[in-house]
């Protein structure tokens, strides 16, 4: 990073602020009532006026405080800037939640340094802002993790019999079709199995101890940039398949022995 970088703390300040803003945002337009503003990817892969307004508040606030950062937000799409740290930013994780009006859904900001591309980048601080939970989650790197004020440790490693486990779907049936084949045989060989959403909540759960392991296939650099900085400081590992770093073939966390194990069983599962 060029000399006179900024401290991880001040950039978690701008992350949990721009969360905690956008997080309001939407929860006020939520009270105002949701529509499907338009679809993506598939007639079930849909985006509100609440996602695109979330986005555009945090663009704008980043654009005025971090002129110089790169950008790159599930809507709005990328814009490389010429100081090596890029924000990555999901406006609303867990849309289809936010929909239903079902709690469980955030406001994601990382900031990252180097390619915005979670195999290879170093997260250096983030936010997870749940307002409908009431769960303001952040993280720095080497500053730990937090709910609140409260510092998050991930669970005790349990085998995997005993692991309560969380996953996600992909918006895509090819990519489903995958998950739904893996997800059957993994039932018989865990505690449970939760598909609560979003990524960035499930990946916090993981941090704050309250799910063993987390794994999703397909997830974008946006649902896991915050999330995985969480569980890192809050002493668990986030993989991928096999060797591989976390990447949009896989995503694992949970404490080191619990995510080995689970990666065995995908790998034996041909996930
Ligand atoms: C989705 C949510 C969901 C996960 C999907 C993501 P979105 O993000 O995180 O839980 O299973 O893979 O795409 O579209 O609600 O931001
Ligand atoms: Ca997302
Ligand atoms: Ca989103
Ligand atoms: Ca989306």
């Amino acid at each position: 990073r060029q000399a006179g970088a900024v401290p991880n703390d001040d950039l978690l300040r701008i992350a949990r602020s721009v969360a905690e803003e956008a997080g309001a945002l939407a929860a006020r337009l939520r009270r105002e009532g949701v529509e499907v503003a338009a679809t993506k990817s598939s007639p079930i892969d849909i985006v509100t006026r609440a996602d695109r307004a979330a986005e555009d508040l945090i663009r704008g606030r980043l654009a005025e405080l971090r002129p110089d950062d790169g950008f790159l937000g599930e809507e709005s799409g990328g814009a490389s800037g010429t100081s090596g740290l890029t924000w990555v930013v999901d406006p609303i994780d867990g849309t289809v939640n936010y929909l239903y009006d079902l709690p469980n859904w955030s406001v994601s900001v990382a900031v990252v340094e180097g390619d915005p591309d979670p195999s290879t980048w170093t997260a250096l601080a983030g936010a997870v802002a749940a307002p409908a939970l009431g769960d303001l989650y952040t993280a720095s790197a080497g500053g730990g993790a937090h709910l609140h004020d409260r510092p998050l440790q991930v669970r005790e490693p349990v085998a995997l019999d005993r692991a309560l486990v969380s996953t996600g779907f992909h918006y895509t049936q090819e990519i489903r079709s995958n998950q739904a084949r893996v997800a059957g045989p993994l039932l018989a060989r865990v505690r449970d199995l939760r598909r609560a959403g979003g990524a960035a909540i499930d990946l916090a759960y993981v941090a704050a101890g309250r799910t063993d392991a987390y794994f999703e296939q397909g997830l974008n650099p946006w649902d896991q940039a915050a999330g995985a900085l969480l569980v890192r400081e809050a002493g668990g590992v986030v993989t991928g398949l096999a060797d591989e770093r976390p990447s949009s073939r896989m995503v694992l966390a949970g404490a080191a022995p619990v995510v080995e194990e689970l990666r065995d069983l995908l790998a034996e599962l041909g996930a």
